[in-house]
C-alpha cells in the first residue's frame, strides 16, 4: 500500500510546547502536578498523564482541591483572565504554557477594546480558548460562529470594530465573514489571528486527500481541529477514516484502494501516526 503521510500531521508548535511542560513538570518528584482542563484533546496521553499522577482542575471550584504543593500547567488554549486572577489570589503555582499565538490575541483584544473598538471574534463561542479570548475584552465583544451570525450582524455603521479570530477557525469562512463586514460599510480593524500551522495542515490535508484512494485523520473525537480537518477530507475523498488509534482502523480497506493518505490534528502525539502508518504500510501493529 502507498502511503501519502502529511508532513503536518500531529502536534502544532504550541500544543508540543504545553505537553512537553507538562512532562517536564512531572520530574519534579516533589509537587503535585495539575493541569487546567485536559491537556491537549487526545485520551492517550491524557491517561498517560493521570498514570504519572497528573490531575485534572476541570474549573474554577476544582480550585479548592488543589493540594499546597501542587503546581498548575495552563494548557496551550488558555484559560480566562478571571481564572487566572483566581488562581493567582489563591496563592496557587502555575507555569503558564499558553500558546505565544493565543497570547498575542489576548493582547490585541486587550489593547483594541481599551481604544473603544467594538470586538468581534470568529470562533466557536463554547471553545476554551475562545472563551479565553473574550475575557480579554475590556468593552462589548462578540462571537461569530457561521457566515449567517455575520450576516445578521447589525450594530450601528459607525460602531469600530476589531474583528479576530480563533486560532483554528476556517481561513475561508474567515474571509467569508469579512467580506460581509466590509460589505456592511464599518470601520473595521481586521486581524487574521488564524495559526498558520492549523492553515498550512488544513490545506495540505485537502491537497492529499484529493489524490488519495482512502485517507486516514487521526486525532481525539473532542478535538475540534481534527474533526475539521475530517470534514475537509470528507469532502475530497470518499473513504476517509476519523480514527483514534490504530485500533480504530477496519482491518481490510475496500477494493481499489491503493494509496492511502494520512494527516492527524494539532494534539496526536508522533507514537501514534508512526503506528497507523506502519499498520497501513504493512499490515500489522508495531
Ligand atoms: Fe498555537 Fe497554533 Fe498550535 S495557535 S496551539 S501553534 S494551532
Amino acid at each position: 500500500m502507498e502511503v501519502i503521510l502529511a508532513e503536518h500531521a500531529g502536534f502544532c508548535f504550541g500544543v508540543k510546547k504545553a505537553v512537553d511542560t507538562v512532562y517536564e513538570q512531572v520530574e519534579h518528584k516533589d509537587k503535585k502536578i495539575y493541569t487546567y482542563g485536559p491537556i491537549i484533546h487526545n485520551e492517550e496521553v491524557v491517561k498517560d498523564l493521570e498514570s504519572k499522577g497528573v490531575e485534572v482542575v476541570n474549573n474554577v471550584d476544582d480550585l479548592s482541591n488543589v493540594s499546597e504543593d501542587g503546581t498548575i500547567v495552563i494548557r496551550a488554549h488558555g484559560i480566562p483572565r478571571k481564572t487566572e486572577e483566581k488562581i493567582k489570589q489563591k496563592g496557587i503555582s502555575y507555569v503558564d504554557a499558553t500558546c505565544p499565538f493565543v497570547k498575542r490575541i489576548h493582547r490585541i483584544v486587550d489593547e483594541e477594546s481599551q481604544k473603544g473598538r467594538t470586538i468581534v471574534i470568529t470562533g466557536n463561542a463554547k471553545h476554551p480558548e475562545v472563551e479565553g479570548i473574550v475575557s480579554w475584552a475590556n468593552g462589548p465583544v462578540y462571537v461569530i460562529e457561521s457566515l449567517e451570525d455575520a450576516q445578521k450582524f447589525a450594530l450601528p455603521v459607525e460602531t469600530e470594530l476589531t474583528l479576530v479570530s480563533q486560532t483554528t477557525f476556517n481561513y475561508k469562512k474567515f474571509k467569508d465573514v469579512v467580506e460581509i463586514f466590509n460589505g456592511k460599510g464599518y470601520n473595521i480593524n481586521i486581524v487574521n489571528t488564524i495559526c498558520n500551522a492549523t492553515q498550512e495542515r488544513q490545506t495540505e490535508a485537502e491537497k492529499i486527500a484529493a489524490e488519495a484512494d482512502a485517507m486516514i485523520v487521526i486525532g481525539g473525537t473532542s478535538s475540534s481541529n481534527t474533526r475539521k480537518l475530517y470534514e475537509i477530507c470528507s469532502g475530497k475523498c470518499k473513504h476517509t477514516y476519523f480514527v483514534q488509534t490504530v485500533d480504530d482502523l477496519p482491518k481490510d480497506f475496500p477494493e481499489g484502494i491503493y494509496k492511502v493518505g494520512i494527516t492527524a490534528g494539532a494534539s496526536t502525539p508522533k507514537n501514534i501516526i508512526e503506528e497507523v502508518q506502519t499498520y497501513v504500510r504493512t499490515g500489522t501493529d508495531i
